[in-house]
Formats: C-alpha cells, structure tokens, sequence
C-alpha cells in the first residue's frame, strides 16, 4: 500500500469543521477522510491556551495512530493556537484555518469589516499579527461570538432565543458600516443562512474553499495527493451523543459513514 492511499486526518473541537470537510470532498473525490469530532470537549474558544494544545495533540496523535498522511486541524481556534507546536512536534503536514481577513481587506469598499470569532482566536498571537497587517488601512470590528458553538453542535439554531441572542451580537457589524464579514470559526458557516438575513448586503466569507484548494497543493507538493479514481470513504467519529446532528449535517449522504468513539 503506498502512502497515496492513507487518508487524510481531519479534527475540530465538534461538528464545525464539517464545513471544511464538505469542502474537502469536494476538491479531492477520490480521497479517504477520517474526521474527529471532539464535541465532548467543546467549545473549545473559552478555554486556557494551554488545554487547548493538549487537546489539539490528543486529537493528533489519535490521527496519526489511524496512519493518516496528512491533518487539517479545521479549527480556528486549534489553529491559532496550537499548530505551530503540532508542526514542531509531528513530521507530517498540518494544514490550519486561519480567519480570511486578506480576502475580506482585499474585496472591501467600505474599508470596514466585521470579523465574528471565538475569544481563544481572537486573542491569540497568530490573529493578532494577521490583523495587524491591515489596521493600518481598514478599520475592522471584531465580535466574540457567544452560544453559535454549543447552538451549531446542538443543532438549536433555528431557536427563538439563539435567533435573539445572535442579532444582538451583530448589530455592531451594521452600526459600523462594514461590507464584509469574516466567519472566524468553522461553525458558523451553518449559520451563514441567519447572517445573511440579519446583515442584508454585508459579503460574509469563510474559509472553506480556500483551505481545501490549500490541502490539494501540499498534497501535490509531497507527491501523497491519490490520484487513482478511488470511491471516496468518509469516516466520522464523534465523542460526544450528537449522532443525530451529524447526520442531518450530511443528509444521510451514504458515503459518509458516522459512529461513536470515546477518544
Ligand atoms: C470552538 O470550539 O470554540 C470553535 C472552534 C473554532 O474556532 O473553529
């Protein structure tokens, strides 16, 4: 078996990074995909720094034991805070989720735009220094998203109150003329649909595309990219009593298969 064959690993704090997942398949038919979903253990944009890297290497090295050739730590907040010392601490490639805020300065009008993330994001390094780059030509409002984590992986976005609680949280997006809004988190694609209402014309872009055209170049880059016309195989596993959620993510799409596992 050659390492072209190996799937490719994928974890989140949750169900989020499905959003990056689902993109993945996209750009890579004939991959195998192994998805750890650590739901147990969200949200993880509240906790200390250094429990978020202790998660971030238990979901790692649970990956690597499933011989992956390659993870994509589709976390905002993972990313921000524990890909370097992922990458100083295991030989193969990570690729992580950064908030798309070139795209967002590059395509802005208004020279104002919103970012929407988690507080262990936002105030990390990595984001302080990626933002810092801009400040200096645009101004832009960053929100600390409160409940879209524990709403996405409960899957009570459609409740009256979530719907309450999000609209006050947003409204200084529209207070502050932004035209474009950085989803900083991979959960809250699933509710693009509820911002795009609330923030009519407002350009709300994510990460998922990016990343997956990112993972297809390193894969090419390090010759492991399967380029035979296997059947694609998507392995999900979660931690946590969300079976349900999952599966109504992907529609009962029979490809994706989805059980639970205490790692
Ligand atoms: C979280 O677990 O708090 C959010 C995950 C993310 O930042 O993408």
């Amino acid at each position: 078996m050659s390492i072209k064959d190996f799937p490719i690993g994928v974890f989140d704090s949750g169900v989020g990074g499905t959003s990056i997942l689902k993109e993945l398949m996209k750009a890579l038919p004939h991959e195998r995909f192994i998805y750890l979903a650590d739901s147990k253990n969200a949200p993880y944009g509240t906790k200390p720094v250094d429990e978020i890297i202790k998660l971030s290497q238990k979901n790692t090295t649970h990956l690597i034991s499933k011989k992956v050739k390659l993870i994509v730590v589709a976390c905002n907040t993972a990313t921000t805070n524990a890909i370097s010392i992922l990458r100083e601490s295991h030989q193969l490639p990570f690729i992580g989720i950064e908030p798309a805020i070139k795209p967002a300065a590059l395509q802005t009008k208004s020279k104002s735009i919103g970012i929407l993330a988690t507080k262990g994001t936002l105030s990390s390094a990595l984001f302080e220094k990626a933002s810092e780059l801009f400040k200096k030509d645009i101004n832009i409002t960053e929100v600390e998203g409160k409940g879209i984590v524990e709403a996405v992986e409960n899957g009570e976005t459609e409740n009256k109150d979530f719907q309450k609680n999000l609209k006050k949280q947003v409204d200084i997006f529209k207070d502050n003329a932004i035209d474009c809004l950085v989803l900083g988190c991979t959960h809250y694609p699933y509710i693009k649909k509820d911002l795009k209402i609330l923030l009519p014309g407002i350009k709300i872009i994510d990460s998922g595309y990016a990343v997956a055209k990112q993972t297809k170049r390193i894969l090419i880059d390090n010759k492991i990219l399967q380029d035979e016309p296997k059947k694609q195989i998507v392995d999900i596993y979660t931690n946590a009593n969300n079976l349900k959620v999952i599966d109504q993510i992907f529609k009962n799409q029979t490809k994706v298969n989805c059980q639970f596992l205490d790692f």
